[in-house]
């Protein structure tokens, strides 16, 4: 198929991927850029960003990194500022970053509970809100938000009550801008990942109980790779995806079957 005509081509386009230095963002850049966009990094972890963007500019594709913290409404003005002064604009979005607190319920504290909330929720409602606008205005553009299946499902063993409700509202926040921004040609999806193998699930996958039992409830029994995850984004931020919107791709190795 001809460079042109390909719909999952992103030649030319500009994205946007919150925490891309690592793990499961860290893919999604490399998997945006290989499909030929023009790619920036925002993440809190500024060295891991800027390694991030070197690898883009290996790809052959342009790219900057900017250190955020998505939590932070006036720190995400910045970054969207910063990003289209230094690569144009943004077609895509990818609000990726966020974080998983195992505890208890009547072991949480109120500071912990609202950092989650502050990152996982406001801080994918701070970055749309921001990027929409921008998106709004050129009348097109994408944004994928990463959901998980716990939007969905209460996973076992481990309580993560917060995380859970945080991805619950991902999903639905999801349909609410999609409803929203339709007309206006900004589409709105996200990507809901089963256990994928990160920083996020290895202390988990090495406490006893939490591992073998996270496998043996998934029916293809193993984790995911960071690439599953990146390619479905990579399709619905894509033209492949260009009636799909206000829904979540669920892509979790058959966990939620059961
Ligand atoms: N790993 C899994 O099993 C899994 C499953 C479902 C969903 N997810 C979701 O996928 C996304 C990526 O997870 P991962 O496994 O790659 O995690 P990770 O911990 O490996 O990477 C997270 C990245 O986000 C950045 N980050 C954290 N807080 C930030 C903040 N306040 N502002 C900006 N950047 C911040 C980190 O610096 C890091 O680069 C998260 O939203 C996570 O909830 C992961």
């Amino acid at each position: 198929m001809a460079e042109q005509q390909n719909p999952f081509s992103l030649s030319g386009k500009v994205a946007l991927v919150t925490g891309g230095g690592q793990g499961i963002g860290r893919e999604i850049v490399r998997t945006l850029a290989a499909a030929g966009a023009n790619v920036a990094i925002a993440d809190l972890n500024p060295s891991s960003a800027a390694q991030a963007a070197a690898e883009v500019v290996g790809l052959g594709r342009r790219a900057t990194s900017v250190r955020v913290d998505v939590a932070d409404s006036a720190a995400v003005e910045a970054m969207t500022q910063t990003v289209i002064a230094s690569l144009g604009c943004i077609d895509i979005l990818v609000n990726n970053a966020g974080i998983c607190i195992n505890k208890p319920v009547l072991d949480m504290t109120p500071d912990e509970w609202l950092q989650l909330m502050g990152i996982n929720l406001n801080g994918v409602f701070w970055c749309s809100r921001s990027v929409g606008r921008h998106m709004v205005e050129r009348r097109k553009g994408a944004i994928v938000n990463i959901g998980s299946m716990s939007g969905s499902i209460v996973n076992w063993p481990q309580p993560q009550a917060a995380y859970n409700a945080s991805k619950a509202g991902v999903i639905h926040l999801t349909k609410s801008l999609a409803s929203e921004w339709a007309a206006s040609g900004v589409r709105v999806n996200s990507v809901s990942p089963g256990y994928t193998g990160t920083e996020m699930t290895k202390l988990g996958m090495a406490t006893p109980g939490w591992g073998e039992t996270w496998l043996a409830m998934t029916p293809m029994g193993r984790l995911g790779e960071p690439v599953d995850v990146a390619r479905a984004v990579l399709y619905l931020a894509s033209d492949a995806a260009a009636f799909a919107t206000g829904t979540d791709l669920i892509v979790d190795g058959g966990y939620t079957i059961w």
